[in-house]
């Protein structure tokens, strides 16, 4: 809530507050500075995370922001991690990991509009339920995707698929 610029994460991790904002000298508890402690891509890469926990820069409203909330009320980003990234560990699965929406394992998994709406009620996709291979890796995985069905209507999963279509454009 303090922020107004992506880049003053950075003043905040270097100096510990905006660079020409003292904290108050009554103020109990300051927030460190880092910039000695810290390389330059050390803050860069703390910055990328901060700003994607935060979502950042996603529209405060429309069909977008509609969909960011229900992903969280939903709670897809507990196994689909931080705005989708992927990669928490999933054993018996083909990959070892829970797919995330952003790279190239959604093109291979989500090949159309149906598919993704498959995907979200039915927690898998006829496409793979006829492929033996597929299938097998599907049953023995330990975390499964759920079946959203009987929760969200396909006005809701349109918002959801409008979310991360514009998440991985950017
Ligand atoms: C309990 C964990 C879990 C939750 C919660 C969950 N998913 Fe998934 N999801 C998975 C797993 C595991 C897969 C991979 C399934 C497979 O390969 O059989 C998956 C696959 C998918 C895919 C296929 C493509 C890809 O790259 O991820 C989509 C799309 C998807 N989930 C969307 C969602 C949405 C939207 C929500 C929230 C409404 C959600 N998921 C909630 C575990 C979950």
């Amino acid at each position: 809530m303090y922020i107004k610029d992506k880049d003053q994460v950075d003043e905040y991790i270097k100096y510990g507050h905006l660079k020409d904002k003292e904290p108050p000298a009554s103020q109990l508890i300051i927030m460190p500075a880092f910039e000695s402690r810290l390389s330059n891509s050390e803050i860069l890469i703390l910055k990328a995370y901060v700003l994607a926990v935060n979502y950042w820069g996603a529209p405060a409203k429309g069909e977008v922001a509609e969909g960011l909330d229900l992903v969280l009320r939903h709670g897809c980003f507990s196994c689909h991690g931080v705005a989708g990234s992927g990669g928490k560990t999933n054993p018996g699965s083909l990959t070892g990991y829970i797919p995330g929406w952003l790279g190239n394992d959604f093109k291979e998994l989500v090949k159309n509009d149906d598919e993704f709406v498959e995907w979200v009620q039915k927690g898998t996709i006829s496409r793979f339920e006829n492929n033996a291979a597929a299938r097998y890796f599907m049953k023995r995985q330990t975390i499964k995707m759920p079946a959203y069905k009987n929760i969200l209507s396909k006005e809701s999963i349109s918002k959801l698929h409008a979310y991360i279509n514009w998440q991985r454009i950017k």
